[in-house]
């Protein structure tokens, strides 16, 4: 994208997704590193372990993983363009042995039955048309005793009618407000058992917080070469958007499960616990 260019009508009419290509901003899993360590730790990963990251975007699960674990990991994604830039994190991590990235469809995947030993699907099957055919599909690539780890975000407190429709214009999706429940049961009525859940809710940012990282994200060298009309409607319409979700989020939070195909031969767990 030739930079120069760009009018402030282009950035207007970017959607989301387009936006945050532009300013390289680095899409991750919910929780982004906290989660990812714990998934490192629960699922075991170490050398030799074979991981599925689906909806990789820019690589960011995929790369902090193959680092905490030493696994083997590939990275699959239906944006080349994120995909291009995840390999060159992964060379410039020097990491590029232990990972691939490759394009391909969480509802159609490319790949052979029974390859995992972990399938990350993070948010992403929210996302998706057939969400069904999305986690057959990642029961298919999984082996039998692999764990599939799904951390899907929902809503906490209830959001007001204008509140859905500003996000699902901004993510240009028609978003209906779930919550725990509707994930607890999608994940586990048909094909998975859930090994071990935590729950956890967004920090509630300041708009101070907010505009801080928006100035870090828009300070970055490759945006200079944007006229001055250009980059500041860039400024106004990311904050906007940043401001959005700030507002959203606090509205919400995710669990990171780690499920298990069900097994008739085993006896279902009674006497459960929580922390105290
Ligand atoms: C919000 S990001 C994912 C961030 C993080 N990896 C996670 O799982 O929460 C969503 C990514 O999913 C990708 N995506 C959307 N539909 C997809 C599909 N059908 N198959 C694979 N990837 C898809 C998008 O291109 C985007 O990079």
């Amino acid at each position: 994208m030739n930079l120069k260019k760009l009018t402030s009508n282009d950035i207007e009419k970017m959607s989301y997704n387009e936006l945050i290509g532009l300013v390289k901003e680095t899409n991750r899993i919910p929780g982004g590193s906290q989660t990812i360590a714990y998934i490192s730790a629960m699922s075991g990963l170490q050398p030799g372990k074979k991981v599925l990251d689906i909806g990789t975007s820019t690589g960011n699960t995929a790369i902090e993983l193959a680092n905490l674990s030493g696994a083997n990991i590939v990275g699959i994604d239906i944006n080349e363009n994120s995909l291009e830039e995840a390999r060159k994190r992964a060379i410039s991590c020097n990491l590029d042995k232990l990972l691939s990235f490759q394009l391909d469809n969480a509802m159609q995947l490319s790949l052979a039955d029974k390859t995992f030993d972990v399938v990350v699907c993070g948010n992403v099957t929210s996302l998706l048309s057939d969400r069904k055919k999305a986690l057959s599909e990642y029961k298919r690539v999984l082996k039998d005793t692999g764990f599939l780890v799904a951390v899907p975000m929902y809503y906490i407190k209830k959001p007001s009618k204008q509140l859905i429709r500003d996000v699902s214009k901004a993510i240009q999706v028609d978003i209906k407000p779930l919550y725990k429940d509707f994930w607890k049961q999608f994940f586990t009525e048909d094909e998975f058992d859930i090994f071990i859940e935590k729950d956890f809710a967004f920090d509630q940012l300041s708009e101070e917080q907010v505009d801080k990282f928006c100035d870090y994200i828009l300070s970055r060298k490759h945006l200079q070469n944007l006229s001055p009309e250009a980059a500041i409607t860039l400024r106004r319409v990311y904050r906007e958007y940043m401001q959005l979700f700030r507002y959203n989020l606090a509205h919400m939070g995710y669990t990171v499960m780690l499920l298990r195909k069900k097994n008739p031969d085993m006896d279902p767990e009674l006497f459960t616990a929580h922390p105290i």
